[in-house]
This record gives C-alpha cells, sequence and structure tokens, in this order.
C-alpha cells in the first residue's frame, strides 16, 4: 500500500538526497558570485596578485601545495571542498542501500543534471548525456558513425591520442582513411587554419575532427570557421572540448559543430571522472549506442547512458 505515510518518508528521502543544496551551500556560492562581481572590473593582471581575492578562492579547496606543487589543472583540476563534500555525501547514502539509493533515488537526478548542464552549455537538455569523461563521449562519436570502407576522416597529430587511437582501430578495422595534419602551433592567422583543413578534403572525405583547445600548447582552433567551411561541403564536424569546456565562454551550438565531447572534471572542476557529450538533435538518431540500448536507432540523447553501473555519487556531485 502506498498510504500518506510511506509517501512523505519516500519524498523526504527524495528532498534529503538532493539537500547538498544546503543554506550553507548558498551562502557558500553566493559568497564566491558576489567574489565575482565586486572584482569584475578589475584587469587580469592586477587580480592575479590580489591576495585577498585569492583567499577567498584558495578556502573553497582542500588542494595543497605541500608535498608538491601542483601546476596541471587542465588534465584534471581539484574539485572544491563542497563538490567533494557531495560526492561523500551521496556515496555515504549510496552504501546504505545501494541497489535502493543508487537506482530509486540518485538515478532519478540525472534530468535535472541535465537541464543544469544545458544552461551552462546554452543548449537544449535533450542534445546533452551524461557520461564519464571526454574519451567516453568523444569515442561514443567515433566508433557509433556509420562509415564506409575507403572514407576519409581528417584529424591532425595535435589531436588528443586516445581520440587518433580509436580512428586509427576503425582504419584497422574497416579501412577508413585516417589523415592526419600536422600543425606548427602558435598560428595567429585563423585562415591558415581553416585553409589547411580544407586543402585536405577530398570528395571522400565525411568527418573532420578538431580539438577546440590543443591540451599540447593552448592554441585555440578557429572550430566555428572550420565548421562553416566543412558543412558548406557537407562533412560532419566532431569537436573535443576537453579543454575549452569551463574555460572559454561559449553557448556549444554556436561552435556549429555536429558532435561536442568534454570532461567536467577539468577546467569545470566537477568531480572526477565525470563527463559530457552534445550532440545535434537531428544526429542523434543515426549515431550508434557505445554500449547498448533498447532502440539503438532511437533519436533520445538517453540512449547514450546505459553505461550499466557506474559511480551515482560523482555523477550527482556534477550538480
Ligand atoms: C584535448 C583533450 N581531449 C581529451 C582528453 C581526455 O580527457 P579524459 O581523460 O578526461 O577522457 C584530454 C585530456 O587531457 C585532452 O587534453
Amino acid at each position: 500500500m502506498f498510504d500518506r505515510r510511506t509517501f512523505l518518508k519516500k519524498a523526504g528521502v527524495l528532498a534529503g538526497a538532493f539537500s547538498a543544496n544546503s543554506l550553507f551551500n548558498h551562502l557558500h556560492a553566493a559568497e564566491w558570485g558576489n567574489l565575482a562581481e565586486d572584482y569584475k572590473n578589475i584587469s587580469p593582471l592586477e587580480m592575479a596578485g590580489n591576495e585577498d581575492y585569492w583567499s577567498v578562492i584558495q578556502k573553497g579547496y582542500s588542494a595543497s601545495s605541500d608535498p608538491i606543487i601542483m601546476l596541471n589543472n587542465g588534465g584534471v583540476s581539484p574539485s572544491p571542498i563542497v563538490v567533494q563534500q557531495a560526492v561523500e555525501k551521496f556515496n555515504l547514502m549510496s552504501n546504505q542501500g545501494p541497489s535502493y539509493y543508487m537506482w530509486r533515488i540518485l538515478d532519478q537526478g540525472r534530468e535535472n543534471l541535465r537541464e543544469s548542464l544545458a544552461k551552462l552549455g546554452g543548449c537544449s537538455p535533450e542534445e546533452i548525456a551524461v557520461n564519464r569523461n571526454a574519451t567516453e563521449a568523444l569515442v561514443t562519436v567515433i566508433y557509433g558513425l556509420d562509415l564506409n570502407r575507403g572514407d576519409e576522416v581528417i584529424g591532425s597529430h595535435q589531436d588528443y591520442p586516445n581520440m587518433m587511437m580509436a580512428w586509427k582501430q576503425r582504419e584497422m578495422r574497416e579501412g577508413i582513411v585516417y589523415k592526419q595534419l600536422s600543425f606548427k602551433f602558435p598560428i595567429e592567422n585563423d585562415d591558415e587554419i581553416v585553409a589547411a583543413y580544407r586543402n585536405a578534403i577530398t570528395p571522400k572525405t565525411k568527418i573532420l575532427h578538431l580539438t577546440h583547445v590543443v591540451n599540447w600548447t593552448g592554441q585555440i582552433m578557429p572550430v566555428q570557421k572550420i565548421a562553416r567551411m566543412a558543412h558548406d561541403r557537407g562533412i560532419e564536424v566532431i569537436i573535443d572540448g576537453a579543454h575549452s569546456y569551463g574555460l572559454l565562454e561559449f553557448n556549444i551550438p554556436d561552435l556549429e559543430g555536429d558532435y561536442f565531447g568534454t570532461s567536467l572534471h577539468k577546467y569545470l572542476s566537477a568531480p572526477i571522472g565525470s563527463g559530457m557529450l552534445w550532440i545535434k538533435k537531428d544526429k542523434i538518431s543515426k549515431v550508434w549506442p557505445l554500449v547498448c540500448a533498447g532502440d539503438p536507432k532511437s533519436d533520445d540523447i538517453r540512449k547514450f547512458e546505459s553505461l550499466g553501473t557506474r559511480s551515482f555519487p560523482i555523477e550527482q556531485g556534477i550538480g
């Protein structure tokens, strides 16, 4: 019987599950928000040396300079304490009764999360799948697209190794042709970069694989300009946004790619092991899921989230 008492009890558990949004956290977020507001007219150079500003930021983190000084926030960033606490709290809850708390309670938080991520990305929630990292997001697309023997994909030697390996595997297994450009960064003239891709295109080219911010050098690629040039020729564009998301300010659709994958544990500082895939709505149905789905040809972005049992605490900690 689903009586009033059971209902209230369940509603209480649900409300409690997502109350990482406690009053304390709201105040904490407000403190950071106000800080950004107070300092918005100060130049980045002045800001860099302003200890008043940085002391507030520092209080939010447990990262320590003892015994090692961490200089690499790009591969993976430390999460603020509030994020770590959310993950710990969700983890404690999960272990009170995994099948109940994970599948019936935490799993229900994904739709809210999708909405929040869509707001941040300036896109529709129906275009966002939540997963574990940029590699998973991008390889879902790389392995999920139908390509025939002889079809060409153009990437570069400055793309991320995981993506290069995935394309090379398709080359070995299926006989697609994976061509890689070589750039000598920094290049300040966008047209030079656009021209390099344009000149490599042949009638067999189906996909351009682009890295938005190149992790080796920090080069920002003119992805929108390249995408426009590619679309004029009927070629699709995959964008690796692992090093741009949370660092540069942009709406994902404004890049004008067809597919965009990123980790959330880099500049966004979400829990380590969190990522996101964006696919333009009208392209979702043609991408095969990497894992499995009831209807693999569905145009529902959720088909990419059948990842089996994974860390729901990490996923909810993104929120
Ligand atoms: C450009 C780029 N793409 C993809 C990745 C892979 O990220 P992850 O290991 O989170 O999947 C990285 C990692 O640093 C990267 O720099």
